[in-house]
């Protein structure tokens, strides 16, 4: 093929992946090149449009570290992260369903008694939580780990802030030989993205704000189960039908009950307003 033009270009390097030996990388990438090459004829991109996409995805790169992944962030805010997570976690009916997993998950959080304060100094309004691990018929799960982590009162995970030596709001419980799982921490509240890099300014010039609703991270892991990773979000948020990385599902939605000063469900006297949410999860089984 001497002759390359606007069409016959897709062919040519879809004649280039034939000898590729890996059957599926063959079929990712030689899709991946058709939908490329479409995009560039639909849009009619220019070439500086092209450069300006460089840039950008050079700049998504330059922004990760260890500590902060950029892509991941694009990739959620574009909904692929949503969509590749709906597609390989398809739930009967009655099984929880899954949600993104986030950037703010940490490895080893530590290891709590059930009924434990998990907030760790964690700035918010008290909020006691209970719940149940379910098989799809209604028997208990012993002994599943559920790793738990959320924001405090302003919007932030222990991890985004730097001077903090421990962790905050984020452990790992496991629930007892009738599935519950009980637990206080703070009320989480909606937050916004990092705004400070490259997909913050995609956030600002399409015109979209940065915000999640309100919401407590789960793991829930135990021996012939499916892994669970989900949210609860807390019902009544103000951007339940626009978070930012498409996440909620209306099933993972629950009332944050609000209780005047008084006993709390631990038998605490509680001087200030409090919260309680209730959640069963119901395991997929492999
Ligand atoms: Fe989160």
């Amino acid at each position: 093929m001497k002759y390359i033009d606007e069409n016959s270009i897709t062919t040519a390097v879809l004649q280039r992946l034939e000898s590729c030996k890996n059957p599926r990388l063959k079929e990712i990438l030689g899709t991946l090149v058709i939908h490329l090459h479409d995009f560039a004829r639909e849009v009619k991109l220019t070439e500086s449009e092209w450069m300006a996409g460089i840039e950008f995805l050079t700049a998504t790169g330059q922004m990760c570290d260890d500590k902060r992944q950029e892509f991941i962030l694009l990739s959620d805010t574009l909904g692929l992260s949503m969509l590749t997570v709906a597609m390989n976690n398809a739930k009967p009916e009655g099984v929880t369903e899954s949600t993104v997993f986030g950037p703010f998950h940490v490895a080893g959080a530590p290891h709590v008694a059930l009924g434990a304060d998990i907030s760790a100094g964690a700035a918010g309004e008290p909020l006691f939580v209970t719940a149940k691990v379910l098989t799809p018929d209604g028997k208990p799960v012993a002994g599943a780990d559920v790793d738990v982590w959320q924001a405090d009162e302003e919007g932030l995970y222990d991890v985004q802030r730097p001077d903090l030596a421990h962790h905050q709001a984020r452990a790992v419980l496991r629930t007892d030989a009738q599935g519950n799982l009980n637990f206080k921490t703070v009320l989480p509240v909606a937050y916004p993205v990092p705004t400070d890099g490259p997909v913050g300014k995609m956030l600002v010039a399409t015109g979209r704000h940065p915000w999640r609703p309100a919401h407590i991270h789960f793991m829930v892991v135990a021996p012939g189960f499916e892994r669970l990773i989900t949210h609860v979000f807390r019902d009544g948020d103000p951007y339940m039908d626009s978070d930012v990385v498409f996440g909620v599902r209306s099933s993972l939605i629950r009332q944050f009950e609000q209780h005047a000063p008084g006993l709390a469900p631990d038998g605490s006297q509680q001087s200030v307003p409090f919260h309680t949410l209730n959640f069963d999860f119901v395991l997929q089984p492999v």
